[in-house]
């Protein structure tokens, strides 16, 4: 049996977690805690990285004891601790990859920097579809900092097809989520404001990337088609004002924010679903794997489902946002294929899960 103890702190979610691996290389998550800053940042309408990384400061020992006592293990028998090393905020990582440090010094265990888009991926190893996932296949990794078409040859072998080419889909959700004055985090929100509304209220323009760039995503034009198509118009002579507009919340009197959820979800998902049905079908996957916070939507699950023969996977829905399950699942592979980091280990806040 092998029992990997987890760290996430890349961002505003302090996490500890203890996945077990059993002699048949199955996974089971034995105890995830999360400590959700979201409260603190919600007055900013963000993560405010200084607050964030001090917080990470004040709660990590509590998070981690938790986790301790829940999965009812003694360090001694763990394997080894696999932390978030990047991509991230530089100031939030340093205090988990410090934090894992001390503990493998002072439990003489190893230590593993695991990056976290690797992570989302390997969260869908403690879905109960675990069983089912073959090589190779696209991965749709959906997140607040990562919008990005992967094709997974094999454990730990991954290419990258294609990315955003401006804003993240998450950081897309949050944005129009605060327009319509729905609140941070945004997806959520929007996801439950839309169930209400008529998808084909407002027809939000599409983008298309064509043939050029048949992996690409991109997400700036459909913000600013909301914001058009809900803020006041600006005095006549007087420049629009978005951000000020923006932070407000003000929105013209007839606006029905279901139906902008729902409209503004439904091209979203649309611009999803396009390139990862080419890749699929492109690289002859076997199926196609969601991962990252987004990938919470049960509007995309189910529209993407319907769109093709080939199974769909997903992680468990709450290990779809960030944690640290998921950083001891893939920590748990590097650790089988004999990764080990010396205490030299350092952040990489740019970190890319595929190098160029
Ligand atoms: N049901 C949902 N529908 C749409 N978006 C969602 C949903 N649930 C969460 N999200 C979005 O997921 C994002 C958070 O995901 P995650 O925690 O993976 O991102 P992150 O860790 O901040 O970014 P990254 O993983 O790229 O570093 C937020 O933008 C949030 O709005
Ligand atoms: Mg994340």
């Amino acid at each position: 049996m092998t029992l990997i103890f987890g760290i996430e702190t890349s961002c505003d979610e302090t996490a500890a977690a203890v996945v077990e691996a059993t002699a048949d290389g199955k996974l089971h998550v034995r105890a995830n805690i999360v400590a959700s800053q979201v409260e603190m940042h919600r007055k900013y309408g963000g993560v405010f990285p200084e607050v964030a990384a001090r917080m990470h400061v004040e709660t990590i020992h509590a998070v981690a004891r938790e986790a301790l006592a829940v999965a009812a293990v003694e360090p001694a028998a763990l394997s080894a601790i696999a932390v978030t090393k990047g991509p991230g905020l530089a100031g939030s990582l340093l205090v988990g990859v410090n934090f894992a440090k001390g503990l493998a010094l002072a439990w003489e265990k190893p230590l593993i920097g695991v990056n976290h888009l690797e992570g989302h991926l390997y969260s869908l190893w403690l879905s109960e579809h675990a069983d089912l996932l073959r090589f190779p296949a696209v991965c749709l990794l959906i997140s607040g900092g990562h919008t990005e078409l992967i094709l997974v040859r094999a454990y730990r072998d991954y290419a990258l097809l294609g990315s955003t080419l401006d804003d993240a889909v998450g950081e897309a959700f949050d944005k129009v989520a605060r327009v319509l004055g729905l609140g941070y985090p945004g997806g959520p929100a929007i996801e439950r404001a839309a169930r209400e509304g008529n998808p084909s209220a407002y027809a939000f323009a599409r983008a298309d990337l064509g043939e050029e760039r048949p992996y690409a995503f991109s997400f700036s034009g459909i913000k600013t088609a909301v914001m058009r198509a809900v803020q006041p118009q600006p005095a006549h002579g007087k420049r629009a004002r978005g951000e000020e507009s923006l932070r407000e919340g003000r929105l013209r009197p007839d606006v029905n924010i279901a139906d902008v959820a729902a409209s503004f979800q439904a091209a979203v998902v649309e611009m999803l679903i396009a390139p990862t049905l080419r890749a699929a079908e492109s690289y002859g996957a076997t199926a196609i794997w969601l991962a990252g916070g987004v990938s919470a939507n049960k509007y995309l699950r189910q529209q993407l489902s319907a769109r093709t023969q080939l199974p769909v996977y997903a992680p468990p829905l709450p290990l779809c946002t960030d944690n640290a399950a998921m950083i001891a699942a893939a920590g748990y592979f590097r650790y089988a294929a004999g990764q080990r980091d010396s205490l030299a280990l350092d952040v990489l806040p740019m970190l890319p899960l595929v190098s160029p």
